[in-house]
């Protein structure tokens, strides 16, 4: 969902998917997260230079960008590619999410190192869904840089931005994604059967 409409979206809701988020489990058990509701118009602007967003609309790049990937995949990304910007702009509500990373995150010797992220990514779930349950929708936007988003927002050295996320209601018709449907391409019984792109997808919703 990128486009939104410009109908506010009520404090209450916001604090709702909060505490699901809130529910989610945090692998050291403190609950090292933040949400940066960004009221301020002009501060959007200055966050989405500092994370070096851009809208890519130029059909040859993202022809050339996405050329190997599947219709339905690269068809999301073509969508997706010429809102990035402003979707962070023009979104009737922004949140932050932040997270304390565990040592190791930036040089992760294995899955473990990632936890923080993990956890802050399951809290993520449960906010979308919350979200989801009073008709607003959001999309994650994660940004390729944060030193200097993180300095602009006041984020301590050692926490990190999750990722960028704006919400709201959705405007003109909602294209609902395919999404995998065959489980058993997906459940594998004592071995790694590999993977494939499924072939049957079904609509979301
Ligand atoms: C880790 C992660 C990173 C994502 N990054 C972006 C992003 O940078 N820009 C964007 O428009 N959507 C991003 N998305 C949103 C996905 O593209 C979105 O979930 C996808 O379009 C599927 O939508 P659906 O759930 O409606 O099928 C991201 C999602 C995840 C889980």
């Amino acid at each position: 969902m990128r486009t939104f409409d410009e109908r506010p979206v009520a404090a209450g809701i916001v604090k709702k998917a909060i505490r699901a988020a809130l529910r989610a489990p945090a692998y050291n058990h403190l609950w090292e997260w933040g949400f940066i509701q960004i009221h301020d118009r002009s501060l959007r602007t200055s966050l989405a230079d500092a994370a070096g967003l851009e809208d890519v609309s130029d059909p040859d790049i993202l022809a050339t960008k996405f050329a190997s990937l599947p219709t339905e995949a690269r068809q999301i990304y073509l969508r997706a590619l010429p809102l990035q910007r402003t979707m962070v702009l023009t979104a009737p509500g922004l949140l932050v999410p932040v997270y304390r990373p565990k040592r190791g995150e930036r040089a992760p010797e294995g899955p473990a190192d990632l936890n923080a992220y993990a956890a802050i990514w399951i809290a993520l779930g449960y906010l979308l869904l919350s979200l989801a349950e009073d008709g607003v929708y959001g999309c994650t936007i994660i940004p390729g840089r944060s030193s200097e988003a993180r300095h602009l927002l006041g984020i301590p050295e050692d926490w990190e931005i999750a990722t960028l996320l704006p919400f709201g209601y959705p405007r003109g018709r909602v294209v609902r994604n395919e999404h995998p449907s065959d489980v058993d391409a997906f459940l594998h019984v004592d071995k790694f059967r590999g993977f494939s792109l499924p072939t049957t997808v079904e609509p979301m919703g």
